[in-house]
Parts: C-alpha cells; sequence; structure tokens
C-alpha cells in the first residue's frame, strides 16, 4: 500500500454494489507499476445519492470516476458536457472532473475496439452481428458504427431492439429467433447479453454456418472462456475474450486524471484474471 502526499490524485469506480468491480485492481496496478501518487477507490454509492455525491467528490478534490451498474445513464444526466462517444451510447462510465465542471465519457466502445485490434481483428473487416440491446450493446454499436461498420442487432425483447435504433439510429434488426442464421452473413458476431455469465444459461447460438475468419467475441469475463468463446475457438474461429475490453475501457480514464498513458499488456492480463479464477 502506498503513502500518499497531501497532493495526491484521488479517482475510483462508483457502483451499487460496488464489490465485483475489478476496476480497482486494474487502476493500482497502473498506479503502482508507475509509482504514481494517487489512489483508485471503490465507492459504494446508491442511486437516490448519486447526483449529490458524485458533485461532492469533485468539491472534494477527486480527480474523477469511473461509473458502472446501475448509473451509467445517471451519470450521462449529471454531467455539464459529454463527448461524442458518451453522447451517441446516451451513457457515460468514465467522469473527469475540472475547474468545477464535470465531463463525461463512454470508453466502453473504445475499449471494445481496442480488444478487437490487440486479438488482430479489423472491426472494418465486415458487418457484425450485436445480440442483446442493452447498455454495453449501445457503446459497441455507438463505437462500430463510427467506423462505418455495418451494424445488425438481434434482441429477445423486440421493442427494446426498436428504441434502440430510435435512439441509435443505423442498425438493422433481425427477429432473435432468427439469430443462428444471420451469422453467415457477417464478419463479427458479439454477445452483449448477459448470457454466458457464471449462473446464466449459455448464450444459444449455432455457429456452424460462420464463414471461416469470422471473428467471434463475447463482453462477458467471468468466467474468462464463456461456452460461445469456447465453441468459436472449437471451431477455428477467431475468439476474443471480454476481459480485454474491461481492461481497454480503463486507459482513457486513468490517462485524464493521473497523466499517463498505461499499457494493456499480458503481465496485466495475467494479475486482472488472477482475480476472476474460480476459488
Ligand atoms: N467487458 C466489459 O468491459 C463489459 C462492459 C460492459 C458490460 N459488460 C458485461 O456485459 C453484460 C451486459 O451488460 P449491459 O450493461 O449491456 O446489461 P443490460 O443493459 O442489462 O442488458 C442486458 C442484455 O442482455 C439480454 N438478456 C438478459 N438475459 C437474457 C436472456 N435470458 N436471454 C436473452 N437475452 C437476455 C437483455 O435482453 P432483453 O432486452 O430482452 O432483456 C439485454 O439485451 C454483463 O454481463 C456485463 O457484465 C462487460
Amino acid at each position: 500500500m502506498a503513502i500518499l502526499s497531501a497532493k495526491a490524485r484521488v479517482a475510483g469506480i462508483i457502483g451499487w454494489p460496488v464489490g465485483h468491480s475489478r476496476s480497482p485492481r486494474l487502476h493500482g496496478y497502473w498506479l503502482e507499476k508507475h509509482g504514481i501518487d494517487g489512489a483508485y477507490i471503490p465507492l459504494p454509492i446508491p442511486p437516490e445519492h448519486f447526483a449529490t455525491a458524485v458533485r461532492g467528490l469533485m468539491h472534494a478534490g477527486f480527480a474523477g470516476a469511473n461509473v458502472t451498474i446501475p448509473h451509467k445513464l445517471a451519470a450521462f444526466e449529471v454531467c455539464d458536457s459529454v463527448d461524442e462517444s458518451a453522447r451517441r451510447a446516451g451513457a457515460v462510465n468514465t467522469l473527469t472532473f475540472r475547474d468545477g465542471k464535470i465531463t463525461g465519457a463512454n470508453t466502453d466502445g473504445w475499449g471494445f475496439l481496442a480488444n478487437l485490434r490487440g486479438h488482430g481483428v479489423d472491426p472494418k473487416a465486415g458487418p457484425a452481428l450485436l445480440l442483446g440491446a442493452g447498455g454495453g450493446a449501445r457503446a459497441i454499436a455507438a463505437a462500430l458504427l463510427a467506423e462505418g461498420v455495418r451494424v445488425t442487432l438481434a434482441n429477445r425483447t423486440s421493442s427494446r431492439a426498436e428504441q434502440f435504433v430510435r435512439d441509435l439510429p443505423g442498425p438493422s434488426i433481425v427477429p432473435w429467433e432468427h439469430r443462428d442464421a444471420a451469422v453467415a452473413d457477417h464478419a463479427l458476431v458479439v454477445n452483449t447479453t448477459a448470457l454466458g455469465m457464471e449462473k446464466n444459461d449459455p448464450l444459444r447460438l449455432d455457429l456452424s454456418r460462420a464463414r471461416p475468419g469470422t471473428a467471434v467475441a463475447d463482453i462477458v469475463y467471468v468466467p474468462l472462456e464463456t461456452p460461445l468463446l469456447r465453441d468459436a475457438k472449437a471451431r477455428g474461429l477467431i475468439p476474443v475474450e471480454g476481459l480485454g475490453m474491461l481492461l481497454h475501457q480503463g486507459v482513457p480514464g486513468f490517462r485524464g486524471w493521473f497523466g499517463i498513458e498505461p499499457t494493456v499488456d499480458d503481465d496485466l492480463r495475467r494479475f486482472v484474471a488472477a482475480d476472476l479464477l474460480p476459488k
């Protein structure tokens, strides 16, 4: 545990609950690696106190904060200004406090793209099929659309997919029941649903029609290798695990708060993954 000076920069992760978050481990690794006079702490804040607490953190001298479930929409509302990534996703996961103003960004989509590239996958290789229409899907779709990628959406609840494209125009919709057939027409398939998480059912998706070279990404990262990724690997497709997205989405926040561009490498991945293995 580092000893802080009175000039230490402080940031953290706001969630409710927040005990499951791996962000303190991620940012703590970078802080230690770079010998930074700073700290990154868990901030359990219930929804009814969110806006007051965020302004309080700013006035207490925090550099900023990450925001996770269930606050990403409320974080959008509390900002004085948001960047294009947050505006398109309609949600904020990274807050920066400067000169008494709160600015918001959504780095999930950026992290998703950086992780794809880290696996040697060009996001622009072809159209993308997104399964799910929640917060994660919005950030990823916004990032893919900004790259000029054609996006197709399949979601269990069709009204939610329809609302999605009203808020974020561009994607076409295929019915959830037709998702298997849609696989053949896409170069990238992404699970953005909560299916495949430990204790949840696996995502049922038939990859037998996938073209050779199709990349199959899962944003679920507990377990590290979901049933979908295992299946993709067994078929010789390109599996892209969700942990990398989590690691990369932290980069812009860390850079903004602590002034150093951190790297995502195998040592970091091993360090964070060690906390995800069954105990
Ligand atoms: N790797 C990362 O950095 C990262 C970042 C963000 C999120 N995540 C992970 O991504 C997952 C989704 O997060 P989120 O914030 O997007 O959640 P969310 O906004 O609550 O959306 C959940 C999505 O999952 C679908 N879903 C849930 N249960 C389902 C079921 N039984 N059958 C079919 N679809 C189902 C929902 O469909 P309906 O609309 O039909 O309910 C919805 O599309 C979580 O596991 C989260 O931990 C990872």
